[in-house]
């Protein structure tokens, strides 16, 4: 069973902490910051961003006036889709680092891969995006590089130098099973973006039932079914009761028998972006 602050091995032997914090729709400025806060008192130690969000001064803000030594905090920042290949790649990454205001990140990631139904060429931009990330992880100034929303089509090309991380949306609603499978047998792990559906599969009545069975929200059973796979939850919450409550995962497990109750549901509450049709 996973405790609160245990950590999850990368492919490259880098420790990451196995809860993270989801900050998708927080903007920058001050309730972001405070949030960011709270968790970091709460416990959290892994913080995840992206160039997308808007919010990566907040975010090194936050991770700065913690009083944590900067080695504590596992920081994870992502390229986003308008800054695709190999320049301009290198550039988003300066930029998301002057940002943050911080000397080095823990893991880069490929935001979402160029869609087979818009590029031809896909395979070839996320090789050239790729070939940046992979020399600004041997320059030292990241730790650990991965992708994001990568199916296996997409993850092929790059086994050669292998992403150590791939973070797809995953939740009890949207369970990915393929991708999960693939990335298991190749040493990929596996982090979940909207682990709660955005509170969307809250309510389903698997989920509440469990969560009555173990004393439990039905956010903490789709947190605790992540880990039971190994998979790597994100939750994102700017409450700070719910910041809390996301934390409290580690005083309970799923025995296979709820773990099966859970993978037989229909999908449900799924975002409906499928990588290979995105129009963004
Ligand atoms: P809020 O930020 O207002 O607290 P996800 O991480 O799957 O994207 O879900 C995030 C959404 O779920 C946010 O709207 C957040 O609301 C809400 N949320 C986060 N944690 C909980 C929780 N423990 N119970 C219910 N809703 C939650």
């Amino acid at each position: 069973m996973k405790h609160h602050g245990e950590t999850f091995s990368l492919a490259n032997g880098v420790a990451i902490p196995c809860l993270g914090f989801g900050t998708w729709q927080m903007k920058e400025g001050p309730e972001t910051v405070a949030a960011i806060q709270k968790a970091l008192e709460l416990g959290y130690r892994h913080i995840d961003t992206a160039a997308y969000y808007q919010n990566e001064r907040s975010v090194g803000q936050a991770v700065r006036a913690s009083g944590l030594p900067r080695e504590a905090v596992f920081v994870t920042s992502k390229v986003w889709n308008t800054e695709r290949g190999y320049e301009s790649t290198l550039r988003a990454f300066d930029r998301t680092m002057e940002k943050l205001g911080l000397d080095y990140l823990d893991l880069y990631l490929i935001h979402w891969p160029a869609a087979a139904n818009r590029f031809d060429n896909w395979e070839d931009i996320n090789g050239q995006t790729w070939r940046a990330m992979t020399e600004l992880y041997q320059q030292g100034r990241v730790r650990a590089i991965g992708v994001s929303n990568f199916l296996p089509h997409h993850l092929e090309p790059l086994l050669k130098t292998l992403p150590a991380v791939n973070q797809v949306e995953c939740n009890p609603g949207c369970q990915q099973k393929q991708t999960l499978a693939y990335c298991r047998d190749h040493g990929i792990l596996v982090e979940a973006w909207s682990p709660l559906g955005s509170g969307r599969v809250l309510e389903n009545a698997t989920l509440q039932a469990l969560g009555k069975q173990y004393g439990k929200s039905a956010a903490q059973i789709c947190l605790r079914w992540c880990l039971e796979q190994g998979v790597l939850p994100l939750p994102k919450s700017v409450t700070p009761q719910r910041i809390q409550e996301n934390t409290a995962i580690f005083d309970f497990a799923l025995p296979p028998e709820d773990m099966a109750r859970i993978a037989a549901l229909p999908p449900f509450g799924g975002s409906g972006h499928d990588p290979d049709q995105i129009a963004f």
